[in-house]
Protein backbone atom coordinates (compact mmCIF):
# COMPACT_ATOMS: atom_id res chain seq x y z
CA UNK A 1 0.00 0.00 0.00
CA UNK A 2 1.58 3.31 -1.14
CA UNK A 3 2.12 5.95 1.93
CA UNK A 4 -0.72 8.23 0.28
CA UNK A 5 -3.06 5.42 0.85
CA UNK A 6 -2.06 4.98 4.19
CA UNK A 7 -2.62 8.53 5.14
CA UNK A 8 -6.25 8.22 3.59
CA UNK A 9 -7.29 5.97 6.24
CA UNK A 10 -11.40 5.96 6.01
CA UNK A 11 -11.50 8.79 3.35
CA UNK A 12 -12.26 7.45 -0.19
CA UNK A 13 -12.46 9.87 -2.79
CA UNK A 14 -12.84 8.66 -6.26
CA UNK A 15 -12.00 11.52 -7.72
CA UNK A 16 -8.53 13.80 -7.62
CA UNK A 17 -8.33 17.35 -9.16
CA UNK A 18 -4.74 18.96 -10.10
CA UNK A 19 -4.87 22.37 -9.90
CA UNK A 20 -2.66 24.54 -12.27
CA UNK A 21 -1.10 27.88 -11.92
CA UNK A 22 -2.96 30.26 -9.53
CA UNK A 23 -5.44 27.62 -9.57
CA UNK A 24 -4.38 27.43 -5.91
CA UNK A 25 -6.87 29.06 -4.12
CA UNK A 26 -9.89 26.36 -5.07
CA UNK A 27 -8.47 23.85 -2.51
CA UNK A 28 -9.83 26.30 -0.11
CA UNK A 29 -12.94 25.22 -0.98
CA UNK A 30 -12.81 21.91 0.48
CA UNK A 31 -14.55 21.14 3.67
CA UNK A 32 -13.45 19.13 6.18
CA UNK A 33 -10.24 18.95 4.82
CA UNK A 34 -6.89 16.73 5.90
CA UNK A 35 -3.58 18.39 4.71
CA UNK A 36 -1.05 16.57 3.34
CA UNK A 37 2.30 18.66 2.23
CA UNK A 38 3.72 16.60 -0.55
CA UNK A 39 7.11 16.39 1.20
CA UNK A 40 5.33 13.43 3.07
CA UNK A 41 4.08 11.43 0.51
CA UNK A 42 7.30 9.44 -1.14
CA UNK A 43 7.84 10.50 -5.04
CA UNK A 44 5.56 13.60 -4.63
CA UNK A 45 7.74 16.66 -6.23
CA UNK A 46 7.59 19.57 -4.32
CA UNK A 47 6.84 22.71 -6.85
CA UNK A 48 9.76 25.02 -6.96
CA UNK A 49 8.09 27.76 -9.48
CA UNK A 50 5.68 30.76 -7.97
CA UNK A 51 2.04 30.36 -7.99
CA UNK A 52 2.49 26.13 -7.40
CA UNK A 53 1.80 25.47 -3.64
CA UNK A 54 2.66 21.84 -2.83
CA UNK A 55 -0.25 20.25 -0.98
CA UNK A 56 -2.82 17.16 -1.32
CA UNK A 57 -6.24 18.29 0.22
CA UNK A 58 -8.65 15.84 0.96
CA UNK A 59 -12.12 16.68 1.68
CA UNK A 60 -15.94 17.48 0.55
CA UNK A 61 -16.14 19.22 -2.49
CA UNK A 62 -19.77 19.70 -3.50
CA UNK A 63 -20.77 17.18 -1.03
CA UNK A 64 -18.50 14.44 -2.64
CA UNK A 65 -14.96 13.35 -1.46
CA UNK A 66 -12.20 14.32 -3.39
CA UNK A 67 -8.28 14.68 -3.50
CA UNK A 68 -7.62 18.19 -4.60
CA UNK A 69 -3.66 18.08 -5.28
CA UNK A 70 -2.90 21.82 -4.97
CA UNK A 71 0.54 22.41 -7.73
CA UNK A 72 2.30 19.84 -10.08
CA UNK A 73 5.57 19.31 -11.25
CA UNK A 74 6.49 20.77 -14.86
CA UNK A 75 8.97 18.66 -17.32
CA UNK A 76 10.73 21.88 -17.85
CA UNK A 77 11.87 22.58 -14.25
CA UNK A 78 13.95 19.01 -14.31
CA UNK A 79 13.30 17.57 -18.17
CA UNK A 80 12.06 14.84 -16.94
CA UNK A 81 8.32 14.03 -18.80
CA UNK A 82 7.82 11.89 -16.09
CA UNK A 83 7.90 13.61 -13.43
CA UNK A 84 4.50 13.20 -12.33
CA UNK A 85 4.59 9.44 -12.69
CA UNK A 86 4.63 8.90 -8.96
CA UNK A 87 2.23 10.78 -8.10
CA UNK A 88 -0.35 9.16 -11.18
CA UNK A 89 0.75 6.09 -9.36
CA UNK A 90 0.15 6.77 -6.11
CA UNK A 91 -3.68 8.33 -6.61
CA UNK A 92 -4.45 4.92 -8.80
CA UNK A 93 -3.46 2.50 -5.86
CA UNK A 94 -5.01 5.14 -3.57
CA UNK A 95 -8.58 4.43 -5.53
CA UNK A 96 -8.81 7.04 -7.62
CA UNK A 97 -10.82 6.47 -10.75
CA UNK A 98 -11.37 10.22 -12.28
CA UNK A 99 -8.68 12.59 -12.73
CA UNK A 100 -9.51 16.22 -13.44
CA UNK A 101 -6.73 18.56 -14.82
CA UNK A 102 -6.18 22.32 -15.08
CA UNK A 103 -4.06 24.69 -16.20
CA UNK A 104 -3.13 28.19 -17.38
CA UNK A 105 -3.24 28.75 -21.10
CA UNK A 106 -2.76 30.63 -23.60
CA UNK A 107 -5.80 31.58 -26.48
CA UNK A 108 -5.46 30.81 -30.23
CA UNK A 109 -8.22 32.24 -31.01
CA UNK A 110 -8.61 36.23 -30.48
CA UNK A 111 -12.71 35.29 -29.77
CA UNK A 112 -11.25 33.39 -26.64
CA UNK A 113 -10.22 35.95 -24.17
CA UNK A 114 -8.45 36.28 -20.73
CA UNK A 115 -10.98 35.09 -18.21
CA UNK A 116 -12.37 32.53 -20.46
CA UNK A 117 -12.71 28.65 -19.34
CA UNK A 118 -11.89 26.08 -22.23
CA UNK A 119 -12.62 22.44 -21.76
CA UNK A 120 -10.12 20.45 -23.33
CA UNK A 121 -11.30 17.94 -26.29
CA UNK A 122 -8.53 16.68 -27.47
CA UNK A 123 -4.62 17.55 -27.41
CA UNK A 124 -1.32 18.20 -29.69
CA UNK A 125 2.43 17.00 -28.05
CA UNK A 126 4.52 19.19 -29.57
CA UNK A 127 7.13 19.21 -26.81
CA UNK A 128 9.28 16.07 -28.22
CA UNK A 129 8.42 14.39 -25.08
CA UNK A 130 6.69 11.69 -23.93
CA UNK A 131 6.39 10.51 -20.05
CA UNK A 132 6.33 6.65 -21.37
CA UNK A 133 9.61 6.72 -23.51
CA UNK A 134 11.72 3.83 -21.51
CA UNK A 135 9.16 2.42 -19.92
CA UNK A 136 8.70 -1.44 -21.05
CA UNK A 137 5.32 -3.45 -21.81
CA UNK A 138 2.63 -3.57 -23.91
CA UNK A 139 0.99 -1.81 -21.52
CA UNK A 140 2.69 1.41 -22.65
CA UNK A 141 1.07 1.55 -25.92
CA UNK A 142 -1.73 3.66 -24.54
CA UNK A 143 -4.72 4.44 -26.88
CA UNK A 144 -5.51 8.42 -26.89
CA UNK A 145 -8.46 8.58 -28.56
CA UNK A 146 -11.36 9.22 -26.60
CA UNK A 147 -7.94 10.42 -24.33
CA UNK A 148 -10.10 13.63 -23.02
CA UNK A 149 -13.48 10.89 -21.86
CA UNK A 150 -16.70 11.98 -23.81
CA UNK A 151 -19.19 11.31 -20.53
CA UNK A 152 -16.91 13.20 -18.49
CA UNK A 153 -17.06 15.89 -21.00
CA UNK A 154 -20.30 16.04 -21.24
CA UNK A 155 -20.85 16.26 -17.40
CA UNK A 156 -17.96 19.36 -17.36
CA UNK A 157 -20.49 21.24 -19.73
CA UNK A 158 -23.81 20.49 -17.64
CA UNK A 159 -21.94 21.59 -14.66
CA UNK A 160 -20.95 24.65 -16.57
CA UNK A 161 -24.38 25.18 -18.05
CA UNK A 162 -25.66 25.27 -14.35
CA UNK A 163 -23.56 27.85 -13.32
CA UNK A 164 -24.74 30.17 -15.54
CA UNK A 165 -21.24 29.92 -17.02
CA UNK A 166 -19.35 29.51 -20.42
CA UNK A 167 -17.08 26.97 -21.01
CA UNK A 168 -14.91 27.17 -24.78
CA UNK A 169 -13.93 23.95 -26.08
CA UNK A 170 -11.12 23.04 -28.35
CA UNK A 171 -7.89 20.99 -28.80
CA UNK A 172 -4.69 22.34 -25.92
CA UNK A 173 -1.11 21.94 -27.25
CA UNK A 174 1.58 21.02 -25.09
CA UNK A 175 4.82 23.25 -25.40
CA UNK A 176 7.68 22.11 -23.30
CA UNK A 177 8.23 26.02 -22.13
CA UNK A 178 9.40 27.85 -19.81
CA UNK A 179 10.14 30.36 -22.43
CA UNK A 180 6.85 30.90 -24.40
CA UNK A 181 6.28 30.45 -27.61
CA UNK A 182 7.15 33.09 -30.65
CA UNK A 183 4.66 34.58 -32.97
CA UNK A 184 5.88 31.89 -35.58
CA UNK A 185 5.09 29.31 -33.28
CA UNK A 186 1.80 30.20 -32.43
CA UNK A 187 0.90 30.71 -36.10
CA UNK A 188 1.82 27.22 -36.71
CA UNK A 189 -0.34 26.35 -33.71
CA UNK A 190 -3.49 27.79 -35.27
CA UNK A 191 -2.84 26.69 -38.74
CA UNK A 192 -2.60 22.96 -37.53
CA UNK A 193 -5.91 22.85 -35.19
CA UNK A 194 -5.18 24.10 -32.03
CA UNK A 195 -7.29 26.22 -29.82
CA UNK A 196 -4.86 27.16 -26.48
CA UNK A 197 -1.09 26.04 -25.66
CA UNK A 198 0.47 25.67 -22.55
CA UNK A 199 3.24 23.84 -20.46
CA UNK A 200 1.42 20.89 -18.59
CA UNK A 201 -1.08 18.24 -18.03
CA UNK A 202 -0.58 16.68 -21.96
CA UNK A 203 2.06 14.24 -19.86
CA UNK A 204 -0.52 13.70 -17.13
CA UNK A 205 -3.22 13.25 -19.33
CA UNK A 206 -0.93 10.05 -20.96
CA UNK A 207 0.57 9.13 -17.75
CA UNK A 208 -3.44 9.03 -16.27
CA UNK A 209 -4.65 7.03 -19.43
CA UNK A 210 -1.31 4.56 -18.78
CA UNK A 211 -3.14 3.17 -15.47
CA UNK A 212 -6.35 3.29 -16.52
CA UNK A 213 -7.79 6.17 -15.10
CA UNK A 214 -10.52 8.51 -17.07
CA UNK A 215 -9.45 12.14 -17.69
CA UNK A 216 -11.20 15.37 -18.08
CA UNK A 217 -9.40 18.85 -18.24
CA UNK A 218 -10.29 22.01 -17.91
CA UNK A 219 -8.00 25.70 -19.17
CA UNK A 220 -7.99 28.55 -17.48
CA UNK A 221 -7.08 31.54 -20.64
CA UNK A 222 -4.81 34.25 -19.04
CA UNK A 223 -3.93 35.75 -22.31
CA UNK A 224 -3.98 35.45 -26.28
CA UNK A 225 -0.65 33.77 -27.32
CA UNK A 226 2.20 35.49 -28.65
CA UNK A 227 1.50 37.52 -31.34
CA UNK A 228 -1.95 37.62 -31.78
CA UNK A 229 -3.30 41.44 -31.18
CA UNK A 230 0.50 41.76 -30.32
CA UNK A 231 0.24 40.09 -27.31
CA UNK A 232 3.56 39.25 -25.70
CA UNK A 233 2.74 37.09 -22.60
CA UNK A 234 4.51 37.01 -19.01
CA UNK A 235 4.62 34.23 -16.25
CA UNK A 236 3.55 37.91 -14.14
CA UNK A 237 0.55 37.59 -16.35
CA UNK A 238 -0.54 33.95 -16.27
CA UNK A 239 -0.37 34.27 -12.26
CA UNK A 240 -2.68 37.36 -12.04
CA UNK A 241 -5.33 36.36 -14.47
CA UNK A 242 -5.53 32.67 -13.33
CA UNK A 243 -6.03 33.95 -9.94
CA UNK A 244 -9.44 36.29 -10.97
CA UNK A 245 -10.65 33.28 -12.69
CA UNK A 246 -10.34 30.94 -9.42
CA UNK A 247 -13.82 31.02 -8.29
CA UNK A 248 -15.46 30.28 -11.90
CA UNK A 249 -13.50 27.43 -11.97
CA UNK A 250 -14.11 26.36 -8.61
CA UNK A 251 -17.65 26.63 -9.14
CA UNK A 252 -17.80 24.41 -12.61
CA UNK A 253 -15.84 21.88 -10.72
CA UNK A 254 -17.79 21.56 -7.32
CA UNK A 255 -20.96 21.16 -9.53
CA UNK A 256 -18.95 18.39 -11.72
CA UNK A 257 -18.57 16.45 -8.23
CA UNK A 258 -21.57 17.26 -6.97
CA UNK A 259 -22.83 15.13 -10.12
CA UNK A 260 -20.30 11.72 -9.40
N1 LIG B 1 1.82 29.91 -23.52
C1 LIG B 1 2.19 28.81 -22.81
N2 LIG B 1 1.76 28.59 -21.58
C2 LIG B 1 0.91 29.47 -21.04
C3 LIG B 1 0.49 30.62 -21.72
C4 LIG B 1 0.96 30.84 -23.04
O1 LIG B 1 0.64 31.84 -23.71
N3 LIG B 1 -0.35 31.28 -20.89
C5 LIG B 1 -0.43 30.55 -19.74
N4 LIG B 1 0.33 29.46 -19.82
Amino acid sequence: MSELARRLQSRKPKTAIILGSSLGSIADAVKDPLVIPYGELPGFPVPKISGHAGKLVVGKLGGKEVAVLAGRAHPYESGNAAVMRPVIAALKDAGIETLVLTNAAGSLKPEMQSGAIMLITDHINYSGMNPLIGQHGDENFVPMTDAYDPALRDRMLRAASDEELHLHQGVYCWYSGPSFETPAEIRMFQIVGGTAVGMSTVPETILARRYGLRVAALSVITNLAAGIEGASPSHEETKREGAKAADNMSRILARFCADA
